[in-house]
């Protein structure tokens, strides 16, 4: 399913939305939401996250302010939650599937906003009806933006440095990490590229980095972690690996952008032999563009 506007416009029209209109989603939007969460289709490592859109209730906003979420989220008409099974990269795909469903709800001209916490003992897990085996490692606030900010917003906002992000110099390369690339260097890659750089992530960490092998047309994803990151949320707050679900987002908007501009490729594990990582960095999976 694609969006009805050109996927890099509604990458560009995303942002955290913590402001919402105080108003229930009418009947008609809510079904074509729904209806999006239906169609949610696998990640690209196979696994399929539930899905469920539920309407916010005074319970849902106060319990929100105990799960460990930064964010003050003021009066979303709902929430997209979603139960994740266990298996080796299913926080990539849940991430890649949350991503393109928050993406159409854009499409929608609603707003949205990632919300990490510790949401797999809450209530709402319960209303996903989550099973003993399953988690609930993020949530999206959606409803209609509110026409201003709030200052608590705009001071969130600047407080996590949300307009920012890393050059292209830290993110993007060529053959290892020794050589950057810039948008005048990656010719048909330098779009979905920068969908990559301008998407979401927790804490506006952007984790994410892309290494380019030109003669075997691959792109090889790595996650760079931040120090303490995953374990200090872990222990605070029993997050989840927030970082891995950035990983997932950054593959969808990499796909989703490539695909609209028919460079065609699948995903693959490719793990290229490029010598010692840098430090805190992994490596993910490999986009192989088809000829
Ligand atoms: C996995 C994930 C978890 C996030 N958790 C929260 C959160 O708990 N509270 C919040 O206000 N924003 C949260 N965010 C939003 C980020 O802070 C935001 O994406 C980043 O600052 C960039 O800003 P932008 O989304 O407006 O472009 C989260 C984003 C991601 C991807």
């Amino acid at each position: 399913m694609k969006t009805k506007k050109p996927i890099k416009d509604v990458i560009r029209q995303r942002y955290s939305c913590r402001t919402y209109s105080k108003t229930a989603f009418k009947k008609d939007l809510k079904d074509q939401v729904e209806q999006v969460l239906a169609d949610s289709p696998a990640g690209p490592f196979g696994s399929r996250p539930r899905f469920a859109l539920i309407a916010a209730t005074d319970e849902d906003r106060d319990a929100l302010k105990t799960l460990g979420t930064y964010g003050f989220i003021k009066d979303p008409a709902g929430f997209m939650i979603s139960a994740v099974s266990p298996s080796p990269r299913n926080l990539e795909d849940f991430g890649y599937v949350m991503e393109r469903n928050i993406l159409h709800a854009t499409d929608l001209d609603l707003g949205t906003c990632w919300l990490g916490g510790s949401f797999t003992k809450s209530t709402f897990a319960e209303k996903i009806g989550a099973g003993d085996d399953e988690t609930v490692p993020a949530v999206a606030s959606i409803g209609y933006a509110a026409p201003k900010k709030s200052m608590l917003e705009k001071a969130i906002r600047w407080g996590a440095g949300s307009k920012n992000r890393k050059p292209w110099e830290d993110l993007f390369f060529e053959n290892g990490f020794n050589i950057s690339i810039s948008p005048g260097d990656a010719g048909r890659w330098a779009e979905p590229m920068e969908m990559v750089r301008i998407g979401p992530s927790a804490s506006n960490r952007q984790p994410w980095r892309i290494v380019h092998e030109p003669d075997t047309n691959r792109l090889h994803f790595y996650l760079q972690r931040s120090k303490g990151y995953k374990a200090r949320n872990k222990m605070l707050f029993g997050m989840a690996d927030l970082q891995r679900v950035d990983m997932g987002i950054a593959m969808c908007h990499f796909e989703m952008t490539c695909r609209d501009s028919g460079l065609n490729g699948n995903w693959a594990f490719d793990e290229p032999d490029i010598g010692k990582l840098p430090e805190l960095t992994e490596y993910v999976a490999s986009w192989r563009a088809a000829l």
